[in-house]
């Protein structure tokens, strides 16, 4: 039976640091607030000449080079993004034309901060059909496009990064990704969103001076919905793959919070200790989160062969997921 496995991972992040220190500056928050609530102590902002595409493409570049693949082999493209070029054409296809793949079907998916898992599971069905050979998933926002620098509630959160993952059918038996469990509740789209700027409130002066293009929140509900949900559906996703919590080497967490991967993987049985964690150095990034932590565990050689990999993401909609990958 066809699998997919990771053939290679790449992140992007841009140069530009902005530390709660320089956030002190700009709204009424402090250092010690944003630590001991979030986790967060820094997270990059793209220059003004970078869009989203640019950041997708460097950290698809970086995984197709990591596996030693060629941008002609790979055959389809996800962007799992909330924040592309423009409504159209997607952003994947700006980022299908800077790597040259010219033999890829490219398309975006907006599952917001859980659009990796999502962009996995798609691209993980395509493989198994026989469709597709090679996929390239990429998370990649801009969000600090999107923030409201004067709401000391979310801007403190966001930042820009873009992570990839090249996705490849294999033959082994019982590699790569074993389950995937997502899910949406459409009842919750009120506690978070980005209202302004569609079909329902097209951009206007007056949307842009009620800033309805930017991110609003209501923390503490996506909180208690998060801590709720996420070891919930890891459980399940664990058990789809015939594990337990005891079989977990590493889990690669969407970073919203410290705080809520802390009481997650509490609520899950595995020790915090087995979760990479960098929210303290980008802040959420949304759909770039999962890929870029992935990335860093590869390129620090945690990931052995063999290892089991948990996976959980949450986000506006609310969508959330899991997904069990065997190294
Ligand atoms: C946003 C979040 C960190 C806020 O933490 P919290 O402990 O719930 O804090 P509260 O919202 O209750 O606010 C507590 C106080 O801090 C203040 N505050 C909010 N942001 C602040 C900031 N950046 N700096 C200093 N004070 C701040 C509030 O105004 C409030 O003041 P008050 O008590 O005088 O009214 C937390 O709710 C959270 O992480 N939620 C999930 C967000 C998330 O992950 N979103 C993305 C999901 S993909």
């Amino acid at each position: 039976m066809t699998n997919s496995i990771v053939l290679g991972t790449g992140s992007y992040a841009p140069q530009r640091v902005l530390s709660n220190a320089d956030l002190e500056k700009i709204v009424r928050t402090n250092n010690e607030w944003i630590v001991s609530r979030t986790g967060i102590r820094e997270r990059r902002v793209a220059a003004d000449h970078e869009a989203t595409s640019d950041l997708a493409a460097a950290a698809g570049r970086e995984a197709l080079q990591f596996a030693g693949v060629k941008p002609d082999d790979v055959d389809m493209i996800i962007v799992c993004t909330v924040t592309g070029d423009s409504p159209t054409p997607s952003c994947a296809s700006f980022v299908q034309a800077q790597l040259g793949a010219k033999n890829a079907f490219a398309f975006d998916v907006g599952a917001a901060c859980a659009g990796s898992l999502f962009g996995l599971s798609i691209a993980d069905q395509f493989i198994r059909s026989g469709k597709v050979k090679r996929a390239l998933v990429i998370g990649a926002e801009t969000l600090s496009r999107f923030v409201d620098w004067t709401n000391r509630e979310t801007c403190v959160l966001f930042g820009d990064a873009a992570g990839a993952i090249l996705l490849g059918a294999s033959e082994e038996e019982g590699r790569g990704l074993l389950a995937a469990s997502l899910r949406t509740d459409g009842s919750m789209t009120g506690i978070l969103g980005i209202y302004g700027g569609g079909s329902r409130r097209p951009p206007s002066a007056e949307m842009l001076e009620e800033k309805a293009g930017k991110i609003k929140m209501r923390g503490r509900e996506v909180y208690k919905v998060a801590t709720r949900l996420l070891p919930e559906v890891v459980g399940d996703t664990l058990e789809a793959a015939g594990l337990t919590a005891a079989d977990v080497d590493h889990v690669i967490a969407h970073q919203a919070n410290k705080r809520i991967i802390e009481s997650a993987m509490q609520n899950l049985g595995v020790p915090f200790e087995k979760c990479w964690i960098n929210i303290d150095r980008y802040g959420n990034t949304s759909s770039a989160s999962m890929p870029i932590t992935l990335d860093e565990a590869n390129r620090a050689g945690k990931l052995k062969k063999g290892d089991v990999i948990a996976m959980m993401a949450i986000g506006a909609g609310m969508t959330w997921g899991g997904a069990v990958l065997r190294w």
